[in-house]
């Protein structure tokens, strides 16, 4: 069901690949919210990924651009001004990738150039953003702007490797620019720490397949799913949220005040019949 949340607004959407992702549900639902966007993604995506159906879709201009390239993020907040009219109301980063993690190179074994890669596409790429987008004077007053984290920011979680070091980055810089925009120009900034989603990216993630179920089972609602994340999305582009800046926000069905849940404990329990719990202090 739409609620006209969006209209009028103007928007870029940054990580839209495939009908899967984070980004692409997104672009959906600020289109039937009553927004008008441009996507963007790398080259290479637009030519494997399926952006064009979503373009088509949605009336959306696509404009490529490397995420960690000043001059291609340059030109795309420049293009999306021009096709879209003026300045824009809300910017959609939902951006990640780890060579450490494609190439198997675990966090005590790290190739410090991959590292420096997984940092400036998936953290550095939003400071630069909100740099350009800043100097260019290119968000309205009361603009929102929002990236997708993940819980490993905080907590540590088996097998997420330097992509938890680029969620943390990630985080303190919507904190650290949120303050600017919020002080020079009322606009929001945050990030939405988002349950493990079946995305590509998330695909990439080590055990994906027992982690949903894990998380699932720890939180009392539930899993969210993309298309749930779109929805909040969607609220804090919205005029309804104006006063929410500098947050990481959880949309994790309540996984992050969770310590153990029945489901766990129950399942954990299955799995140690028959072990030998006798060493355990009591
Ligand atoms: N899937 C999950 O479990 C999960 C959970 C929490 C947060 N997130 C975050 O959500 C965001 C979106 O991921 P998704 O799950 O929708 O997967 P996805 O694979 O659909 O999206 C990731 C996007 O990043 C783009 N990208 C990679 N390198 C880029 C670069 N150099 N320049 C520009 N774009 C680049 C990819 O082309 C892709 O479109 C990421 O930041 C991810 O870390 C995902």
């Amino acid at each position: 069901m739409a609620y006209n949340l969006l209209k009028g607004k103007k928007g870029i959407i940054f990580g839209a690949l495939d009908s899967k992702s984070i980004a692409w549900k997104v672009a959906e639902q600020a289109y039937e919210e009553g927004a008008v966007f441009t996507l963007s993604n790398t080259p290479t995506a637009l030519r494997f990924g399926q952006i064009d159906e979503l373009a088509a879709k949605t009336g959306s201009v696509v404009i490529p651009a490397d995420a960690t390239n000043v001059k291609d993020l340059q030109n795309v907040l420049e293009q999306s001004m021009e096709v879209l009219g003026g300045k824009v109301d809300f910017v959609l980063h939902s951006i990640g990738m780890s060579l450490n993690v494609r190439k198997k190179r675990v966090y005590n074994d790290l190739d410090y150039n991959y590292l420096n890669k997984t940092l400036d596409i998936s953290a550095i790429s939003f400071h630069k953003v909100l740099q350009l987008a800043y100097n260019m004077d290119a968000i309205n007053e009361w603009g929102s702007v929002v990236a997708l984290s993940y819980i490993a920011a905080q907590r540590t979680l088996y097998g997420y490797n330097d992509m938890a070091d680029a969620k943390s980055l990630l985080e303190s810089i919507a904190r650290s620019f949120g303050y600017i925009y919020g002080r020079e120009r009322k606009i929001r900034v945050n990030t939405i720490s988002q349950s493990p989603t079946r995305t590509t990216a998330g695909q990439g993630v080590k055990g994906i397949d027992g982690l949903l179920d894990f998380t699932n089972r720890m939180s009392p609602l539930g899993n969210a799913d993309a298309r749930e994340c779109a929805d909040y999305c969607i609220t804090l582009f919205s005029d309804l949220t104006r006063k929410v800046t500098m947050q990481n926000l959880f949309h994790d069905g309540g996984f992050s005040n969770m310590g153990m849940s029945l489901k766990a404990m129950d399942m954990y329990n299955k799995s140690l019949e028959g072990t030998d719990t006798e060493d355990i202090p009591q």
